[in-house]
């Protein structure tokens, strides 16, 4: 039997792709999810895809009744602690839901591990903690200085995940610090499918592509870049899954602690990205140029060395491939609906 690993948000994008990889380097995995970003559905899909399940139970990480029997139930030897809220307009106009959500989420659960003795923690992390300050590529060691409420409450998760690990020193973590998650498992059983609007460019971009919103809103077309478009890390979510995989494999071999950027190290502009979704689509994507959004940066992108030496990770998806794979997943759903 292979280890156990517990998933928080295992239904969410993110999460229900590290379900695979999981299943497939032959871990036992639960998962938990409240389903408020997500639907159950996707666990049949992670089946089809893996021919094994995740065992799923619905469960708020608020709710600490229902945690604590989850670890009385289940002999955990890993947690990845996906489940957030991660809508950065919405964190401004509700700060108190997200902090509640985002910390008491990963208090809760740290209680649980406590108590339960398990000992390897992975928590997903976001470039936003880097700020509007620092100068691409972005480098672990560099100082944070996140500019709203969710980022406030990624980088108040890490403080609170080392300030625990100092505590107790059997306990280890990886914080993983993802940059722009796009694409779909190539077989376009599972992707992105938010309950709410989405507000990240690919996603935005394949509403378009599939005719559900009439055009692009680019964001700045006088930013100091090549084009004038905003520059990111693009990575694929399949390639952010397994680096969760490596991650806890290290955990469990050589025991120690770390901070990782997740990232290809490569900026792509916005027209750059609206370009290959063309290529990979066939269809035209109209846009306009509105003025820059509170709150961007011209360019974002990765120092990723760290992982790829320490993990033994790296990204294999281009460009191209996140597009393919969105659209393939994004013209399935259409066509099942
Ligand atoms: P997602 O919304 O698709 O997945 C998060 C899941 O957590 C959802 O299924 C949601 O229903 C669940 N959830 C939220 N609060 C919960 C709670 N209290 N109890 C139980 N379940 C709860 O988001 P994602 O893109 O898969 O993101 C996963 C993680 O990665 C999040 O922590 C997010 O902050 C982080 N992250 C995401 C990105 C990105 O661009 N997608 C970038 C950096 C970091
Ligand atoms: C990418 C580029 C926009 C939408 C956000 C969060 C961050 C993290 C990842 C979770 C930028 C431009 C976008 C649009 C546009 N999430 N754009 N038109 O801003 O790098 O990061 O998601 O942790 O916290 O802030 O990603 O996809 O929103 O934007 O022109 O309609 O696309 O200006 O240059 P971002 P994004």
């Amino acid at each position: 039997m292979g280890k156990l690993i517990l998933v928080t948000g295992a239904a969410g994008f993110i999460g229900s792709h590290t379900c695979v990889e999981l299943l497939n380097a032959g871990f036992e995995v639960v998962g938990v999810d409240n389903l408020i970003n997500s639907r159950g559905g996707v666990f049949n899909q992670i089946e089809k895809i893996c021919g094994k399940q995740v065992s799923f139970i619905k469960l708020d990480l608020l709710d600490q009744d229902g945690l604590s029997n989850l670890f009385k139930k289940y002999p955990f030897d890993g947690v990845i602690h996906f489940a957030a809220l991660k809508a950065v307009g919405e964190s401004v106009n509700q700060p108190l839901r997200y902090y509640d959500n985002n910390i008491v989420g990963l208090v809760n659960l740290l209680k649980v591990s406590q108590d339960a003795c398990c000992q390897s923690f992975v928590f997903s992390s976001s470039a936003t903690v880097y700020g509007a300050h620092n100068p691409s590529p972005l480098i672990e060691n560099m100082s944070t200085l996140p500019e709203n409420p969710y980022g406030r409450s990624k980088l108040f998760g890490e403080q609170i995940v080392k300030d625990y690990a100092e505590a107790n020193q059997t306990f280890q973590y990886h914080i993983l610090r993802y940059f722009n998650p796009v694409g779909a498992h190539p077989t376009g059983l599972i992707g992105e499918l938010p309950n709410s609007t989405p507000n990240n460019l690919m996603p935005l971009i394949a509403e378009v592509a599939a005719n559900r919103r009439s055009l692009l809103k680019v964001y700045g077309n006088d930013w100091p870049t090549a084009d004038g478009t905003g520059v990111r890390d693009y990575i694929h979510v399949c390639d952010v899954a397994r680096a969760h995989v490596l991650s806890l494999m290290y955990l469990f071999e050589k025991k120690s602690s770390g901070i990782f950027n997740i990232g290809t190290g490569y900026g792509h502009s916005v027209l750059e990205v609206l370009e290959a979704y063309q290529k990979a689509s066939g269809r035209i994507i109209p846009y306009q140029y509105l003025p820059r959004r509170d709150g961007d940066v011209a360019i974002s992108y990765a120092n990723s060395n760290l992982a790829r030496q320490t993990l033994d990770w790296s990204p294999i998806y281009k460009l191209d491939e996140m597009c393919r794979d969105s659209w393939n997943f994004i013209t399935k759903h259409i066509t099942n609906n």
